[in-house]
């Protein structure tokens, strides 16, 4: 390897997500649950930069990223082994993550690094991978990491991997209430479960769900906004009951906690109204962290593959 390619350097940002609506079915023998879900990615971003070299490494900045494992566990240094491994490719990678998505948040940024990692080593070891060859990887690296490679607004089934694309028009307003503390996925299905009386229903979606996506129109969208997790979530973190509250005294028209949690998302009718509710919720002092986001937003792209030092090296 020249000192020109251990320079090259792909950055690809990926977004984190907010679930519009997540229905949760019983619980599957591989410990999965069928559910239906509609994604929305937000412009809440995971920054990965690649760059070749000997072996696989991982560094991560940004939010909450001391509470981000480095060793093998990480998700990012996962996908980039498992691009390695299935296409024979005999290089490693040192990669950096720049996190604006919460830790286990319930806003997808792990799934975010791995969609990222996947992409950005895809462009650095140019195995040239199709789209849907990737979105493979990223089932097997998770339920939400094939939406972190698409983006924008999509309904997605079976364990919440299996993606069609919502026509949308519009952009949404949301408050998010940020918690220091995440919430393990795995504890939130299993209090889920733990919850359930009787049989679990199958899941569906609500047609007028789909129609106010449709229309683009948030006083539509309010009342269907629904996450059958948020009992569980709210059990294990009671203080998020507390955040739903604040969040309906500061006037949004609807609020929900984000996937397993603990993030919750107030749903607001546009730009400056969503300013009112987060100083609101931000005087109320419910939350670490309270941010004003937008969506739909697009899904991993290639912001930048830089090649090299600026001076030539010898041909
Ligand atoms: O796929 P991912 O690793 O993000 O999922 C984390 C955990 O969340 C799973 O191991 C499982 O316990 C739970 N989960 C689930 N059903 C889903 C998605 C996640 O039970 N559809």
């Amino acid at each position: 390897m020249s000192t020109r390619d251990s320079e090259h350097v792909v950055h690809v940002r990926a977004p984190g997500k907010v679930n519009l609506a997540l229905r949760v079915g019983p619980a599957r023998p591989d410990g999965y649950h069928g559910l239906v879900t509609v994604f929305q990615a937000v412009s809440l971003y995971e920054d990965v930069r690649a760059q070749e070299a000997p072996g696989f490494s991982v560094t991560v900045s940004g939010r909450q990223a001391a509470a981000v494992p480095t060793d093998d566990t990480n998700l990012a240094l996962r996908a980039a082994r498992l691009l390695a491994d299935s296409a024979a490719v005999d290089k490693g990678v040192r990669l950096h993550l720049t996190k604006g998505v919460p830790t286990a948040g319930g806003m997808g940024g792990g799934s975010a690094d791995a969609a990222a990692a996947l992409l950005a080593c895809d462009v650095l070891w140019g195995t040239g991978l199709a789209r849907d060859e990737l979105a493979e990887l990223a089932a097997e690296l998770g339920a939400d990491v094939p939406f972190a490679l698409t983006g924008l607004t999509a309904v997605g089934t079976g364990r919440g991997d299996v993606l069609s694309p919502v026509l949308g028009r519009g952009t949404f307003h949301w408050v998010l209430a940020l918690q220091g503390t995440g919430l393990p996925t795995p504890a939130v299905f299993r209090r889920f479960d733990e919850r359930q009386a009787g049989p679990v229903a199958e899941p569906v979606l609500s047609h007028d769900l789909m129609s106010a996506l449709r229309a683009g129109d948030p006083r539509a969208l309010a009342p269907e906004l629904v996450n059958d997790l948020q009992p569980g979530a709210v059990d294990l973190a009671p203080q998020l009951g507390e955040v739903l509250a604040a969040a309906a005294d500061a006037g949004a028209l609807a609020q929900i906690v984000s996937g397993s949690g603990p993030t919750v998302v107030a749903l607001a009718s546009g730009h400056a109204h969503a300013q009112s509710v987060a100083d609101r919720l931000r005087a109320a002092e419910v939350a670490d962290e309270v941010l004003v986001v937008t969506g739909p937003t697009q899904g991993a792209r290639v912001l930048e593959s830089m090649r090299g030092p600026a001076h030539p090296g010898p041909a």
